[in-house]
């Protein structure tokens, strides 16, 4: 009988935004990644601090790790990312990597923050993109880059091992799935991608989730599993077709407000964390557009 390795998680909440970040190693070779690390950021006073991103750093020193993977799910909109900091000041030799529809998210944005047409829209701000079902490895864990597209057109999952990272697909089984309407998302779209999931990895697959908002006051939680997730996710479990989810979900995104920093985060983010350049009086600025998002 096969059996999947199965990687030590180490999970981080950022109270802030609600968005785990994650330590996923390989215990036999102390190879590890990090997925979706948060540069903490201050809207009204526009300072970031790398206070949630230096306890990934002390969990990956204090275990031992050596961080081969620097993984983004996707651009998120809700936090800034720490990824470019981890790499320029611990880990130089990982790679920051996302998936290929990350050019088509820069494309999109490049003009509505009117980042000039010398920002790059070939995703070379990145070390590596992933093509659709690219394998990989973390030591001797065997890795798979799952798109998801729907939320974003640049979603990935990605399996490690037997622990699925879920990216902003699934959320826990009572928290539903992610929000399709920024621009380039898609309910429809989101469906397939997670019936494809539950349709082509094991019922025991572990599921850890990219937020949790803690719906109903219960505590935080970020994992969970395929079947339960078929069994009791409250959008998208088995027996709800597409037609009814699509309607429950474009019901539900009418009433959400955009993301508080979802105009620093996507600058940002597209840029692989890095902030924007220093103009000449040696201050880093955001754009905000007007009435354009
Ligand atoms: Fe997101």
């Amino acid at each position: 009988m096969n059996t999947v390795a199965a990687p030590r998680v180490h999970p981080f909440h950022h109270a802030g935004t609600g968005t785990w970040s994650y330590v996923v190693a390989d215990p036999a070779s102390g190879a590890a990644a990090i997925i979706d690390p948060v540069l903490d950021f201050e809207m009204a006073s526009g300072r970031t601090a790398t206070t949630s991103a230096t306890g990934l750093v002390d969990c990956v020193r204090q275990h031992g790790y050596r961080v081969d993977w620097l993984l983004e799910t996707h651009a998120h909109a809700d936090h800034l990312s720490a990824a470019h900091w981890l790499k320029a000041t611990h880990f130089n030799a990982a790679p920051i990597a996302i998936g290929e529809g990350i050019r088509s998210v820069q494309a999109r944005f490049r003009d509505v923050f009117d980042l000039g047409a010398g920002f790059a829209v070939d995703g070379s701000q990145f070390d590596h993109l992933f093509a659709a079902d690219e394998v990989f490895a973390i030591g001797g864990l065997a890795c798979r880059a799952i798109p998801v597209p729907g939320h974003t057109s640049d979603s990935n999952a990605y399996l490690v091992g037997d622990a699925l990272f879920t990216g902003d697909s699934l959320f826990m089984p009572d928290g539903g799935t992610a929000r399709c309407d920024f621009p380039g998302g898609s309910a429809a779209t989101l469906y397939r991608s997670i019936r494809r999931l539950f349709d082509t990895l094991p019922d025991a697959t572990r599921v850890f989730v990219c937020h949790d908002y803690a719906p109903g006051g219960r505590p935080v939680a970020c994992e969970t599993s395929i079947a339960a997730q078929r069994q009791a996710n409250i959008h998208v479990r088995d027996g709800i077709d597409e037609d009814a989810f699509v309607a429950t979900r474009e019901a539900r995104d009418a009433t959400l407000a955009m993301p508080a920093l979802i105009i620093p985060s996507v600058q940002v983010n597209i840029r692989a964390g890095a902030l924007p350049e220093p103009r000449d009086n040696g201050i880093r600025y955001i754009n905000l557009p007007l009435d354009a998002l």
